[in-house]
């Protein structure tokens, strides 16, 4: 056996180092360097980018390519497996890719196992053979999953095992057309020191599993559990490994999950698949702005309904906020869930400075329905205009979708694919937009726009009664030229 070389590899963020320290000298996180062997490969077999491997399925593995003339390479992209759900096959870049390895991550409980399970299901009831390696839960548990999900099916083998060259035997024996390995924080490699889940165990487990996924043109789908605080070694040292990284996403609570494209070599990284868990459980969401709309409670004060571009797809989505005047003495609470609490900090400077509202003495909650995180700047206008509803105890028209980024200086911005923002507005009954002003995009019927310039002017425009208002949606008309 060659001798390996100790190295030590950070559990956040990847990065190597020749020595221990207390710090990662990559991302300056404390007390993340683990201490990672890297096996020298055999000769012939250049880098330790394909070192790793222990001896005994060494030999059944392949020395290498051939080198192909460029135009004898089949043009055709990769033939994928479509699923049934079709939200799953758009984050998939369309369908399981042959040989490729996805990481699908995500907090512990969110939905992994049975989203996974779901997949199986349908690739089983295409016919074909699914390989399922545990070492999170029994096989009873597993199984009492898959009855509850409807999908105890004979194309679905089950495997309860740590070890990874049984795992591997399994594979070739089997020849599955997927296999789901749950989770790889539980699979050990012999050949290597240390626990399950330890940086060396995880990544070189999952390296092995690639290297197995493109000789036998198997997909692969690993499950990686990660904490909030990244505290979980794994998946985020395996990014760079795999073709695919997905996350599910979504509050425990509530039954809205996003499976979100973080990276994939075959198809977008920018698209998301929605799911609704329930008591069988995962089900698509094919509209999602509409299962986010649906329970909009009667126009409250405080409530905004925005459209944020999530990958290739608009969705419209409801913000709440909440103001409250202290009369304590300890400083004001502002709580963001959804948002990122700087976009709100600064979004509650813009209002006191540009529209003269006092917030320093009042508690702040905003709350994004849905469990959906918003990152698009172009729901600024809509939670300012939430946050100065509920501050002056007016509700925001009915049918009112709010579009626009909020500059520091009160400037409603410009954002992208507004008419795609529009049209889901419309498709979905919303009756009139506020947008920024000197946007060109197309107007859907039934969709009153009114171009906004500050956030002055969307206020009055927003608040006042449409004859009153008048004044400035004609100013605002005249702007467009
Ligand atoms: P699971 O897939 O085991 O999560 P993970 O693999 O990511 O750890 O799902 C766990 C949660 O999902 C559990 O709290 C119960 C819930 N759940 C349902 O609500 N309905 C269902 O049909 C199933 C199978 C699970
Ligand atoms: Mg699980």
């Amino acid at each position: 056996m060659p001798k390996p070389t100790v190295t030590f590899m950070c559990s956040e963020c990847g990065g190597e180092s020749l020595r221990w320290a207390g710090q990662c000298p990559h991302c300056r996180a404390w007390n993340t360097l683990q201490e990672f062997q890297v096996r020298k490969a055999p000769a012939g077999r250049g880098g330790r980018a394909q070192g790793g491997s222990s001896g005994r399925s060494q030999a059944a593995e392949p020395r290498g390519s051939r080198a192909v003339p460029l135009s004898e390479i089949d043009s055709e992209a990769a033939p994928r497996r479509p699923l049934a759900w079709g939200e799953l096959n758009r984050v998939l870049g369309g369908g399981i890719v042959p040989g490729s390895i996805v990481l699908v991550g995500g907090e512990p409980g969110v939905g992994k196992s049975t989203l996974l399970m779901h997949a199986a299901q349908q690739i089983a009831a295409a016919g074909g053979t699914v390989l399922y390696a545990s070492g999170e839960e029994s096989p009873q548990q597993i199984r009492m999953r898959a009855s509850r999900l409807g999908s105890l099916s004979a194309g679905i083998l089950l495997l309860a095992e740590n070890d990874l060259d049984a795992i591997c035997d399994s594979i070739r024996a089997e020849a599955p057309q997927l296999v789901i390995v749950d989770s790889i924080q539980t699979v050990t490699d012999a050949g290597y020191e240390g626990g399950a889940g330890s940086v060396t165990q995880v990544r070189e487990s999952a390296a092995r599993l690639m290297r197995l996924a493109k000789e036998i043109g198997v997909p692969i789908f690993l499950v990686g559990h990660v904490t909030k605080d990244g505290a979980i070694a794994g998946p985020r040292v395996l990014e760079h490994i795999v073709d695919t990284v997905l996350y599910l996403e979504g509050d425990r609570r509530q039954e809205l999950r996003i499976l979100r494209a973080m990276k994939n070599r075959f198809g977008s990284a920018e698209e998301i698949g929605v799911f609704a868990m329930g008591e069988a459980g995962l089900e698509e969401v094919p509209d999602p702005s509409a299962a986010l709309l649906g329970n909009a409670a009667v126009a409250s004060p405080g409530t905004a309904v925005v459209v944020a571009i999530e990958g290739t797809r608009p969705l419209l989505i409801e913000i709440q906020s909440l103001v409250n005047k202290v009369t304590t003495n300890y400083p004001p609470r502002r709580i963001a869930s959804g948002l990122d609490i700087n976009r709100l900090h600064m979004l509650i400077a813009v209002l006191e400075k540009r529209a003269s509202v006092q917030l320093g003495q009042s508690d702040i909650f905003v709350n994004v329905a849905g469990g959906i995180r918003i990152t698009e700047p172009a729901a600024d206008l809509g939670l300012a205009l939430s946050i100065y509803s509920n501050t002056r105890d007016r509700p925001l028209p009915d049918g009112l979708v709010v579009i626009g980024e909020l500059g520091l200086a009160g400037e409603v911005r410009r954002v992208g694919q507004l008419e795609r923002r529009l049209q889901e507005a419309a498709r979905h009954g919303l009756t009139r937009a506020l947008i920024p002003a000197g946007a060109k995009a197309g107007r859907p019927t039934g969709l009153e726009v009114v171009e906004v310039r500050s956030l002055a002017e969307a206020i009055s425009a927003a608040f006042l009664p449409p004859m009153r208002s008048g004044a400035f949606i004609k100013e605002a008309e005249a702007s467009v030229t």
